[in-house]
């Protein structure tokens, strides 16, 4: 018998819980060339702000003990050029697209959902509150409950198909968060991004980073990301797509134990550009050994301690 991956959020079928995370394969077009996206449950684009940004000068990547720190500050196309130079490339993939929309104001989110939600094709928006590498908006509104349930808000009124709300694990408490996420009209959270970090160089008592301080991802950020999906799976109410060093199969089975609906590939892409596919391959495999017919038969079904 073969496993079935399939999962559902909100209403959307995804072929496998197996996406790509926003910011680590671009718009798609270089990943679609190491193998087909078909392969994928979801292709999750890079951030798109109103205008085109060039982003933080280099460095702004750095190698970090078991992970990466980056400070990229939303380098994308903008709007305009996604719609005109990216959109027609990502309507012919068979697999999900989600789109990840980024501002400075609220009114900037709004406008760049607004304007996908004319584009069929574009089947979720993810919601980025929670970049910890430009100086204005994201994580500023990902911090605040107030703030976050307005934004997801004003992306509601304009965008009629799914909105995932993605966190930020650099608050003190993420529920809190999740909740006003909930309460603003998202439909799934996906839990987390990067956590503020930094590294110096010892020799020229540089930071690492020309922005002085980035976002800490991979391997390093999995116990954090873990223990954050099964507190949100725990007290609150929608599907989670859990992210945060997941390079194999077994990180994945870990993420879906505690909660996680679906999961995102990140850093592991840029070491494994197929680490997705080899993801899949593993899960079927590991289903078929603990005879499970089903991926939702392990969704939150960690055998915790009383
Ligand atoms: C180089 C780089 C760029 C990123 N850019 C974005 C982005 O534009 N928008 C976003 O929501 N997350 C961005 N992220 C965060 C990832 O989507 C993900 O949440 C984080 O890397 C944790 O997953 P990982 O440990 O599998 O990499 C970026 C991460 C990296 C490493």
């Amino acid at each position: 018998m073969t496993p079935d991956l399939r999962v559902t959020i909100a209403g959307v079928e995804f072929a496998n819980p197996v996406m790509t995370a926003s910011g680590c394969c671009n718009y798609g077009e270089e990943l679609a060339q190491v193998f087909p996206l078909s392969k994928l449950g979801a292709l999750v684009t890079k951030s798109i702000t109103l205008k085109p940004r060039l982003g933080h000068p280099v460095p702004r990547t750095a190698e970090t003990a078991s992970g990466m720190l980056n400070a990229i500050g939303l380098a994308n196309v903008g709007i305009d050029a996604f719609i005109k130079d990216k959109i027609p490339f990502l309507e012919k993939q068979k697999t999900k697209i989600i789109v990840n929309v980024a501002g400075a104001t609220i009114n900037e989110y709004v406008e760049v959902s607004a304007r996908l939600a004319d584009i069929g094709r574009v089947d979720i928006l993810e919601i980025n509150i929670s970049c910890p590498n430009v100086d204005e908006g994201g994580l500023e509104f990902g911090q605040s409950p107030a703030l976050t349930e307005k934004c997801i808000a004003g992306v509601r009124k304009v965008f009629p198909r799914p909105i995932i709300a993605k966190l930020a694990p650099n608050v003190t408490d993420i529920t809190q968060i999740a909740d006003a996420a909930h309460q603003g009209g998202a439909d799934a959270f996906a839990v987390i991004n990067s956590l503020v970090g930094t590294s110096v160089d010892i020799d020229t008592w540089r930071p690492r980073l020309t922005n002085n301080r980035g976002g800490l991802t991979g391997p390093a950020i999995k116990p954090i990301a873990l223990a954050m999906v099964d507190k949100v799976y725990t007290k609150c109410k929608l599907p989670i797509i859990g992210i945060g060093g997941i390079s194999t199969y077994r990180d994945v089975i870990e993420f879906l134990l505690v909660g996680a609906t679906a999961v995102q590939v990140g850093t592991a892409l840029f070491v494994e550009p197929d680490a997705p596919v080899k993801i899949v391959e593993g899960l079927k495999e590991y289903m078929k050994t603990k005879k499970l017919s089903h991926i939702n038969d392990m969704i939150g079904k960690v055998r915790k301690y009383t």
